[in-house]
């Protein structure tokens, strides 16, 4: 089985609006409340593949429960604690999307959990989680008493010999490496973060800095570029990835997605090139979408064609 985790997930209300201007008043078109949080993300971009997966997370009060019923309206098992007894509230962030598709976002920081919640949540993943399942880690860990939450969570199921995917930022990321995840998602700046350096964005720079991790002993890391496509480094080799020119309307949540076709393509059995494709095209898929999450699935397997990969080292 297939979970995911998000300890931050939020309601994501789109603004929409013809243009934004600081210091004035600006009218908004029209208001659509979407889910937030990363692990909800990939939880839903991996059922609308098909792909029957568990969201495991925190929420609380009305927009906790939202978050749970748009979930279920996936047909995803969710598996979150939500906790009613005090005025904590799950955040809501705010994106402003303009015609000419720029966005702004304005998130909340979101509740700050307490100690006997993570219990509660541990417990509860303990009760489902089984031997040889994959456990999706996307989205800081920044809300938690306990920065190093993955890990600590890692060192739970030490036993049940979990697949791990872990795509997050900061502390978190330099943390959780540590435990040697199957792979790892970093973009440009999370690179930099681990490499200890501002890795250039030019392929034998990012090559090196993928090389410098080697201890860490992951065994794909996908350094995704935005529209440039991606440099995986997996046990075969490393592959440059150049994904299909489409029509960009929001890129948010590309990285979510490719995640989720990642872990799709990997649990299904695919060879290498094809879960590339895959992951590629369902993330050039969701740039063209103007909603945070979730993609047109027959425009993203026509997308797949359009893919190149080439082997480069
Ligand atoms: N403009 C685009 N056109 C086509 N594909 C894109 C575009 N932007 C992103 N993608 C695809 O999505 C993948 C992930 O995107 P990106 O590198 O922006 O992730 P990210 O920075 O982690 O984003 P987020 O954290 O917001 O989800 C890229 O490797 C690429 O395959
Ligand atoms: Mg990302």
């Amino acid at each position: 089985m297939i979970h995911t985790l998000t300890l931050n997930p939020a309601i994501d209300r789109i603004l929409y609006l013809n243009h934004f201007e600081k210091n004035v008043t600006n009218r908004i078109r029209e208001t659509l409340d979407t889910i937030g949080g990363k692990g909800t993300h990939v939880s839903i971009n991996l059922k609308l593949l098909g792909q029957d997966n568990t969201a495991f997370g925190i929420c609380h009060g009305q927009n906790g429960l939202r978050v749970i019923n748009m979930l279920k309206e996936y047909g995803i098992h969710v598996q979150f604690q939500h906790y009613t007894d005090s005025s904590r509230e799950t955040r809501t962030n705010y994106l402003l999307i303009e015609d000419t598709t720029d966005c702004t976002i304005a998130a909340e920081s979101g509740v700050r959990l307490e100690e006997a919640e993570l219990s509660d949540l541990l417990e509860m993943m303990g009760q489902v989680i089984c031997p040889g399942d994959y456990l999706i880690f996307s989205g800081d860990a920044s809300n938690s008493p306990d920065p190093s939450i993955y890990n600590r969570i890692l060192h739970t199921f030490k036993d049940r010999d979990l697949r791990i995917f872990l795509d997050t930022s900061g502390k978190s990321l330099k943390e959780c490496i540590q435990e040697a995840p199957y792979m790892i998602k970093p973009n440009l700046d999370e690179l930099s973060t681990l490499a200890g350096y501002a890795v250039p964005n030019n392929d034998d720079s990012i090559i090196k800095a993928i090389r410098s991790l080697d201890p860490y002993g992951v065994e794909v890391i996908a350094v995704s570029l935005g529209g440039d496509g991606s440099i995986v480094k997996t046990a075969d080799g490393f592959y440059r990835v150049h994904p299909p020119k489409v029509d960009v309307h929001n890129t948010i949540g590309c990285g979510d997605c490719f995640l989720a076709g990642f872990v799709y393509g990997t649990a299904n059995g695919y060879g290498t090139e094809d879960i590339l494709r895959i992951a590629t095209a369902v993330s050039a898929a969701t740039a063209e979408s103007n909603i945070s999450v979730g993609y047109n699935l027959s425009r993203a397997l026509e997308l797949k064609s359009m893919v190149t990969i080439e082997k480069i080292k």
